[in-house]
């Protein structure tokens, strides 16, 4: 049985059930960092990740903890969040490949008590809170998660639930309510505390090595494309737009990741492929330095495999071979006399002493609705030591290779605001400046709001000011915590 007939377990996925919002609109901004900027980006750790992601996307896993213990395959964003009364902060995982909030509750075992660079992990029991209470079996949102009644419930019972991971690791707990703190967007440049009661995973058990891990985080904040997701949840009761965007800085590392309508800068948008666990979409061509690749419509489709996969989660960008190949070659014709050399035998790399941009063409892809995205050289050429090496990775044949996806990661979406618009099943995105603002329109009173990488002050926590119309999960991320 090769490596990945492994993933194809049956999975329980838990739905988070999100109500009594108070104040709620439609606008807000999670202030994310992202885990391998600047001096962080490590050759192995970059593909290790990408690997054990890649390992989640083909058994349709979408709410990831990490198989062998390596939570840290999951997102590459983190955040901080108020749970219960009085709250404590939790540092959680920013997941567009997620449908759930979950974090380690204190009957963890082997749970390690440190985590990302020493993060001191904190371990959430509802007894701590006033406002935590369990959720008990013969609840209805219990019932719905279980697509009927529970077997063995009776009495006083929790919700369990249970979660099977492709590689056979497994989180197990219970389903508990409290009160999440947040911030709103609440003028231009401004946030306020607010906060909401929300149903989550408390993970009371997990397989893996986690207490060696170096690497684990408190839980998970998931922007999946289920409606069992936070923003889902609130969508469906009416209460904010069902959209987000983010925009990540890949030089700086953080960038915005926002809640709502954004109506600057302005985003052509494309149709999701319908029925598709990812957000997918449909590529038209490939041009590289204004010429295209002669590739098949069946090509660009990538047969059954439905498109490209657009995930932040995912460090690099992966082709499948009949792309790839064209691809770097065209992109190598610029420059014929580069000696390549391979490094860790994993990446083509080569000398060069001039400028990547002028020396290499830009590449472009287009997709349905003329959107297209443009990857400029020094975006697909990442400088390791005294070498550039190609960031585009080979993601294999289709009669060899059981994952030969389309794969479009940080590589090619940093450094653009990505608009995902759930209600009209469309992502889009658009060349921007991440460390600026963006507008959010509130839905409800019509206004628009300026919101920016600094309009949330860095190792604060919630801040308070002036009187507020909108919701916002909030997540503030501390700049000292971590050594930014
Ligand atoms: C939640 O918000 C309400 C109303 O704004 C406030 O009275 C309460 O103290 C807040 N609870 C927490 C735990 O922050
Ligand atoms: C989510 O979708 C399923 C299937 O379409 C539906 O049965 C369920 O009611 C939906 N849940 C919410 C909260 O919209
Ligand atoms: C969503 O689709 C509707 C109907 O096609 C359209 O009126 C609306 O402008 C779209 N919303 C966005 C944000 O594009
Ligand atoms: C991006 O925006 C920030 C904040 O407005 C500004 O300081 C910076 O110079 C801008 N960067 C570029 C490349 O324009």
């Amino acid at each position: 049985m090769g490596k990945f007939d492994l993933c194809y377990v049956s999975l329980l996925v838990f739905i988070l059930v999100v109500y009594s919002v108070v104040n709620v609109g439609s606008e807000g901004v999670i202030r994310v960092k992202y885990k391998f900027s600047g001096s962080e980006r490590n050759l192995r750790a970059l593909k290790a990740h990408d690997e054990m992601r890649h390992l989640r996307i083909l058994a349709g896993i979408d709410l990831p903890i990490g198989g062998s213990g390596r939570p840290d395959s999951v997102g590459l964003y983190f955040a901080k969040i108020g749970i219960g009364t009085p709250p404590n902060n939790y540092t959680v995982q920013v997941d567009t490949g997620s449908n759930i909030m979950w974090v380690n509750s204190l009957q963890v075992d082997e749970c390690p008590t440190r985590g990302y660079h020493g993060l001191e992990l904190t371990l959430y029991n509802p007894k701590d809170s006033l406002t935590g209470k369990l959720i008990l079996c013969g609840q209805s949102f219990c019932k719905n998660i279980n697509r009927g009644s529970v077997p063995g419930c009776f009495g006083n019972s929790p919700c369990n639930y249970k979660q099977i991971y492709g590689d056979g690791s497994y989180s197990s707990g219970y389903l508990v309510e409290d009160v999440v703190q947040y911030d709103q967007v609440s003028g231009d440049l401004q946030t306020k505390s607010a906060n909401g009661s929300v149903i989550f995973g408390c993970s009371a058990s997990q397989s893996g090595d986690l207490s060696s891990s170096d690497e684990a985080f408190d839980g998970i904040l998931g922007f999946g494309k289920s409606n069992s997701s936070i923003l889902s949840q609130l969508a469906s009761s009416g209460k904010v737009k069902n959209m987000f965007a983010h925009c990540l800085d890949g030089v700086n590392g953080g960038g915005i990741f926002a809640i709502g309508n954004v109506v600057q800068p302005k985003v052509n948008m494309t149709p999701l492929v319908p029925n598709q666990p990812h957000y997918s979409v449909d590529m038209m061509a490939v041009e590289v330095g204004y010429q295209f690749l002669n590739l098949s419509v069946d090509v660009l489709m990538n047969g059954e495999n439905n498109g490209v996969i657009i995930d932040s989660g995912t460090t690099l960008a992966y082709l499948p071979e009949v792309i790839y190949a064209p691809l770097v070659k065209k992109i190598l014709s610029w420059q014929p006399d580069l000696k390549l050399r391979k490094v860790r035998d994993e990446y083509t790399c080569f000398k060069y002493s001039e400028s990547v941009d002028d020396g290499f063409p830009q590449v472009i892809f287009h997709f349905r609705n003329s959107l297209s995205l443009r990857v400029r050289p020094r975006e697909y050429l990442f400088p390791f030591e005294d070498l550039f090496c190609i960031g585009w990775q080979n993601s294999g044949n289709q009669s060899r290779d059981k994952w030969n996806l389309t794969l479009f990661g940080d590589l090619v979406l940093s450094n653009k605001l990505v608009l995902y618009d759930l209600e009209n099943q469309t992502i889009g995105w658009t060349e921007y400046n991440c460390s600026s603002s963006i507008q959010l329109k509130d839905e409800i009173t019509g206004s628009v709001r300026l919101v920016g990488a600094h309009s949330l002050s860095s190792g604060s926590r919630l801040t308070a000011h002036t009187a507020l119309t909108s919701l916002l999960l909030v997540a503030l991320l501390h700049n000292c915590l971590f050594n930014w």
